[in-house]
């Protein structure tokens, strides 16, 4: 599958060893491309206008996870989720149709975090009342 994958600083080096282990997708970096200081905000940004332009499938690394899926999530559109496990992963899918899937380069091991990519490629989002409910996030009783 076709897939586009950032990070800051802080996940730059789980980034490169993601490339290496998900070799079965082609994929896309749009950067950092070093170990230098960046902002968050700025990569989130980068790779979600890829993702609204393309409908290709995104993943943000930051320390945490946390600030790229604050960021991501400020974008119409984009349904990114932050994820621990491989459940959390799938579920993502399943239940929220989560066209970003960020992680905390930090606080996962990349294999856990291939497994994780994996999975949540693998689900389908299941519809139905599913539907409904992402349908809010971008309209009446959802963003404001
Ligand atoms: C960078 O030090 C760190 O704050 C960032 O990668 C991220 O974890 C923020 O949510």
């Amino acid at each position: 599958m076709e897939l586009l994958i950032a990070s800051d600083h802080a996940g730059f080096e789980g980034k490169e060893a993601l490339k290496g282990l998900l070799r079965e997708h082609a994929l896309t970096d749009l950067g950092t491309d070093g170990p230098a200081r960046t902002d968050y905000p700025v990569l989130a940004g980068k790779l979600v206008r890829e993702v609204l332009r393309t409908g290709r499938p995104g993943v943000l690394l930051c320390g945490t996870g946390i600030g790229m899926s604050m960021a991501a999530n400020r974008h119409r559109g984009i349904r990114a989720a932050l994820a621990s496990s491989e459940e959390d992963a799938r579920l993502a899918r399943e239940h929220n149709d989560a066209n970003v899937l960020c992680m905390g380069a930090r606080k996962l091991r990349p294999g856990a975090m291939a497994a994780m990519v994996r999975a949540w490629l693998a689900a389908s989002f299941l519809g139905g009342r599913h539907l409904a409910r992402t349908a809010m996030l971008d309209g009446p009783g959802g963003a404001a």
